[in-house]
């Protein structure tokens, strides 16, 4: 039984949460897209966790965590996550580092500061961007090339001619040797070369002698690099139509494809954001959901549930069910709002727009629905849930045809109706 675990909005959805969960009995659990641009909470028995690259399934001895071709990553943020792993778990977690995903190189972040990138677009300032564009143009550094230091120096020295004629007088370009690049990346590597092998082979692997694999996507579908709100989105695919090519396996048989929104809407960084509130609500939202990025402490924008916007992502991910998370946020609000649609140039419409000039101009057109006065984040049967919860999640269910197998109502583990 293989399940991918897929965000439906704009990053920070509960992804790591609800892998954590249901990793439990996994063979094997892999990071397919993105990098340390990432951050994923987990709460393992009782301490919490920011995990930037590290797949949940760290968190459990037999399971294999996978970081596979598609990804970038930064091995002094991997060491760091890897040694506060094995301190709270006494063991150090098993990895599988894929060959062929992308090294983050110092340089990568560099270039988005003095690109002024990454304050244009609001970006995690991770080197994300730069490092997918040198995957792109063949200028990277693969994982793979780190265990063939003689190969890993040729690219880097014509990574740096290149470099150094563009920046002239940037004294941070000028200043790199490669030699040394390689050398400071070897050694914070070092305990993680025996890691590295071919990701493709193990995951169709475990996947054809039907083992438990399951998929942690990290970003969201509205911050794909194609199909997101371009040019505010991430550089990498994140939806699972991305998946098989990232892997490396043609058509996954990835029986379940479970979806992860929150009951609201919230947004990190620069770019569009049709329902989005302001003021005390705003306020409320932020404080009562803790909605401070994981990666960089920004506060995230917040807004109502986008149902325009949901439909889409369910569509492109091809969900099969979906998880509901941060419903206990919205106790003690008399009344909540859910877009239906959205109003363009004086017409209606359900589509979401490809572009995000287009999607700046759409406003919603909500339906207004009765809140809950009382705190949810203790119950554990779903019959115990008020009727107002229950009426708002079926109103999604109809509005998007797919069913909310999952229910969460704190950060929690424990905190989780899983239905059926
Ligand atoms: P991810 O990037 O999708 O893994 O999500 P983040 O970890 O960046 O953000 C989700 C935040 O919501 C984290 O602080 C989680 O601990 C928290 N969280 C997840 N599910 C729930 C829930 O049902 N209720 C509440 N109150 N918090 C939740
Ligand atoms: P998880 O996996 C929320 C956002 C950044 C910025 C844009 C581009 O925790 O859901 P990048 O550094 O990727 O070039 O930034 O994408 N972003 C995220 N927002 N959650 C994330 O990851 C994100 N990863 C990137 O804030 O707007
Ligand atoms: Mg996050």
């Amino acid at each position: 039984m293989s399940t991918a675990i897929l965000g439906l909005q704009w990053g920070d959805e509960g992804k790591g949460k609800i892998t954590h969960l249901l990793a439990k009995n996994a063979d094997v659990v892999v990071r397919f897209n993105g990098g340390p641009n990432a951050g994923h909470t987990v709460i393992d028995r009782g301490v919490k966790f920011g995990t930037h690259l590290i797949p949940a399934g760290a968190f459990y001895p037999n399971t294999l965590s996978v970081l596979s071709s598609g990804m970038v990553i930064d091995f002094a943020i991997l060491r760091e996550e890897w040694n506060m792993l094995s301190e709270h778990l006494g063991w150090h977690p098993r990895l599988l580092i894929a060959e062929n995903a992308h090294v983050i190189m110092p340089y990568h972040r560099v270039l988005e500061e003095l690109e002024g990138s990454g304050k244009h677009f609001g970006t995690t300032r991770r080197g994300i961007a730069p490092t997918y564009r040198d995957k792109s143009a063949k200028l990277g550094i693969r994982v793979g090339d780190l265990l063939r230091p003689d190969i890993a120096l040729a690219r880097l020295e014509l990574r740096l001619s290149f470099l150094k004629r563009e920046w002239p007088d940037a004294a941070e370009i000028q200043g790199l040797s490669a030699g040394s690049l390689l050398e400071e990346q070897l050694a914070i590597a070092a305990p993680l070369l025996s890691c590295i092998g071919n990701a493709t082979e193990t995951i169709s692997h475990a996947m054809s002698n039907h083992q438990t694999v399951m998929f942690e996507g990290a970003q969201g579908t509205l911050l794909d690099v194609d199909h997101g709100s371009y040019p505010f989105v991430t550089s990498s695919s994140t939806t699972f139509a991305g998946l098989g090519n990232s892997i490396g396996i043609p058509n996954p048989q990835v029986d379940r494809r479970l979806g992860v929104f929150k009951a609201y809407m919230t947004r990190v960084g620069a770019g569009p954001f049709p329902t989005i509130v302001s003021g005390a609500l705003e306020e409320r939202l932020r404080t009562t959901g803790g909605e401070f990025g994981v990666t960089t402490g920004r506060p995230r924008e917040c807004g109502w549930l986008d149902l325009v916007a949901l439909r889409y992502a369910i569509q492109l991910n091809g969900c099969t069910g979906l998880a509901i998370t941060k419903l206990d946020v919205l106790s003690g609000f008399d009344e909540v709002k859910v877009c239906r649609s959205y109003r363009l140039g004086g017409q209606l419409t359900d589509k979401f727009p490809l572009s995000a000039e287009v999607l700046e101009r759409c406003e919603p057109e909500y339906d207004v629905v009765a809140g809950w006065d009382e705190p949810i984040s203790q119950i554990r049967d779903e019959s115990e849930l008020p009727e107002s919860v229950l009426a708002y999640i079926r109103l999604i269910e109809r509005a998007v045809n797919v069913p909310i197998e999952v229910i969460s109502v704190g950060p929690g583990p424990e905190a989780t109706m899983v239905r059926n």
